[in-house]
């Protein structure tokens, strides 16, 4: 897929990896790009930085059906079509599940996964228009192997795979392709409370991921070798698996403590 003169909408491209993305794309050609997040000032600052671009600002909670409808709508007034839809706006609110705030399970679920599916939904006619189109959805590690206090994140990612999966089979008729990334810590404003923990950088996640959009891969897996071999051993042993976050059951507690970036 070549990036240049496609038309983009992208979710949560104004901080950590989503604006990575936006300026991935731009230096590779990208001039057209749609931008759903809340913070109005954030959207209006990354299209005054990068004047060549033609931007379609909204700003808007993913979580209301009505941003995402009005995304739609605006793009197909103006653009006529889109090229490629970035599923990436995220939050997440960890802990042991009965500590988590029923307000928390709900919106991490509604900006996670429904908001997902919604867009995609209204985004797909568009998508049919364009000769070659692209989605990228950003699930995450944790969408692959389910770890402790991170049970409702995690399982919102798990639905982005499974999700993507499918789309990607049914969408296959209309050179429509599907890439679901599953980033591991990235350093970004999501990541704060574990500053000087190594990480991925934003810029490295969302170049590899762009990457792997472009080349059409089915799954972007980052972490590593290390990472691999946990992936290989969740699916063929799982007790194993268990056993090993058995022992750092209190560490991983601890950390996913205040780990909240909604
Ligand atoms: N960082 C990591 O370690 C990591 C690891 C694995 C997967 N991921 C996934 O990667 C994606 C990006 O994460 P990140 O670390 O770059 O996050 P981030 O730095 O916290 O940025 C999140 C972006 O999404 C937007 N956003 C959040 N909630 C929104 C909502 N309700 N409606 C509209 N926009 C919303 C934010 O803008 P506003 O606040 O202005 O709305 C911001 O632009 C997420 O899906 C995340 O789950 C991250």
């Amino acid at each position: 897929m070549q990036l240049k003169g496609k038309k983009v909408l992208i979710t949560g491209g104004t901080r950590g990896i989503g604006k990575c993305m936006v300026q991935e794309l731009i230096s590779q050609g990208v001039t057209h790009i749609a931008i759903i997040a809340r913070d109005k000032k954030c959207i209006k600052d990354i299209s005054e930085e990068n004047e060549e671009v033609e931007f379609i600002r909204v700003a808007g909670d993913v979580g209301n059906i009505d941003v995402l409808r009005e995304a739609a709508a605006r793009i197909e007034d103006k653009w006529g079509g889109l090229d490629i839809l970035i599923n990436n706006a995220g939050v997440v609110s960890a802990g042991p599940l009965e500590d988590l705030p029923d307000e928390e399970i709900y919106d991490q679920v509604a900006v996670n996964y429904t908001a997902v599916l919604l867009l995609t939904k209204y985004c797909v006619p568009l998508l049919k228009s364009s000769e070659e189109a692209a989605i990228l959805n950003i699930s995450s590690g944790m969408g692959l192997i389910g770890m402790p206090f991170y049970a409702v994140y995690g399982s919102t990612k798990a639905a982005i795979r499974q999700f993507s999966d499918a789309m990607r089979r049914e969408l296959a008729p209309f050179n429509i392709s599907v890439t679901c990334a599953f980033p591991t810590a990235t350093a970004t404003d999501m990541m704060q409370k574990f500053e000087g923990m190594e990480m991925d950088s934003p810029e490295f996640v969302a170049k590899r991921a762009i990457e792997g959009m472009v080349n059409k891969e089915l799954h972007v897996i980052f972490g590593g070798e290390q990472r691999e071999k946990e992936n290989v051993l969740n699916f063929e042993n799982p007790e194993k698996l268990d056993a090993e976050i058995a022992k750092v059951y209190e560490q991983k507690k601890e950390a996913s403590l205040d780990h909240k970036a909604m």
